[in-house]
């Protein structure tokens, strides 16, 4: 997928597992770097990406000047960790220790690459949380560079699952440059179906053995995948539809489950005539086990998870679907690739 015969250099901020990363490497980026403070996810990072032998800069990435990189890498990816809200809002988030953009924008002015990428919640394009994309966008753009951003879902690009990202794209002698849709409305394929991943019957790896139990008063909607009919924020997964979004916080009753006994839609049209709740443990329900979650994500099966189940878990619900960082990432190279080449005619 390397985009003519160019390969550009990456470094990656708050790298994870590094589902951004092997995206990146699926685009044609050669990723010779990657910071991160958390072990076990650099552990995984590292079983991940042994071919390519990236340097790991284990730490806290406040504390790192990226000044040796200037020059030295073409594009800067990252998914920095938003806390804008958790102590009264922008002010604290912009101070918060925790607020990995200020980072990114320093490590971006420090090392001028060609472009950046820089990956986070939708959240942040609405509500109080906007102006931090805002004063983003301007930073970026005071820098120098052309940004843009977009919120992408990633069932678009073949990923079986509701969750959506916000990519910010910024071009320093250039224009940003997006993906198209590869999956759904309008494209060749439809978007995949959970069913296709997961068999509720076999699990992949070690079971997950945290219940699921009936809500005591269910919250019902239109489709029987949605609302709240048991307890747990880990919702029954539709076979025949995308998976709900997975969380960093899975593992315990977070963990979305799958139905085996198919008694979901039965049972939701039992509450809509009227039906009582029921009560005790839902029959043949299920939580995904690890190597589930990593597979609705797109990491390859053997991908070795580093660090307790719960590590594990987060390691998978924090990173960028394989696929969609794949197409993301695409769409920067191109802008590069583009960039490049207007420069040497
Ligand atoms: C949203 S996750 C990144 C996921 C990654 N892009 C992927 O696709 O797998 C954010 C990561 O930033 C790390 N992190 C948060 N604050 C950090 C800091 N100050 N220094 C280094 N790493 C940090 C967290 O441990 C977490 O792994």
């Amino acid at each position: 997928m390397t985009i003519g015969s160019a390969q550009y250099s990456a470094i990656d901020l708050f790298a994870g597992a590094g589902g951004l990363s092997l995206g990146a490497g699926r685009a044609g980026l050669r990723v010779v770097a990657a910071a991160e403070f958390d072990a076990d996810a650099l552990a995984t990072f590292a079983g991940l990406h042994a071919d390519d032998s990236p340097e790991l800069l284990e730490g806290d990435i406040n504390r790192r000047s990226f000044e040796r990189f200037h020059g030295e890498v073409d594009v800067v990816i990252g998914g920095p960790p938003c806390q804008p809200y958790s102590h009264g809002g922008l002010r604290m988030g912009v101070t918060d220790s925790r607020d990995g953009i200020p980072a990114f924008i320093r490590a971006v002015e420090e090392i001028r690459p060609k472009a950046f990428l820089m990956e986070n919640v939708p959240g942040l394009a609405v509500g109080s949380a906007r102006k931090v994309l805002d004063q983003t966008v301007a930073a970026m753009r005071e820098l120098g560079y052309v940004v843009e951003h977009r919120v992408l879902r990633a069932a678009d690009f073949g990923v079986s699952q509701r969750r959506q990202r916000l990519f910010i794209q910024g071009v320093l002698d250039g224009l940003p440059h997006w993906p198209r849709p590869t999956h759904g409305e309008g494209t060749q394929s439809p978007w995949v179906a959970a069913a296709s991943l997961l068999d509720p019957i076999n699990p992949i790896g070690e079971p997950n053995l945290s219940s699921v139990t009936y809500a005591r008063t269910p919250d019902l909607r239109p489709s029987p995948w949605d609302g709240h009919l048991f307890n747990g924020g880990g919702r029954p997964i539709n076979p025949d539809g995308l998976a709900p979004t997975l969380l960093a916080s899975m593992g315990g009753n977070k963990t979305p489950w799958l139905d085996a006994a198919e008694l979901v839609p039965a049972y939701h049209a039992h509450l809509r005539s009227g039906g009582k709740p029921h009560s005790g443990p839902v029959e043949g329900a299920r939580r995904i086990t690890v190597q589930e979650a990593a597979l609705l994500q797109g990491f390859p099966v053997e991908t070795e998870w580093f660090g307790r189940r719960s590590s594990q878990y987060r390691q998978i619900g924090n990173a960028v679907p394989v696929a969609l960082a794949a197409a993301a990432v695409q769409g920067l190279v191109t802008a590069v690739s583009v960039q490049n080449d207007s420069v040497a005619a």
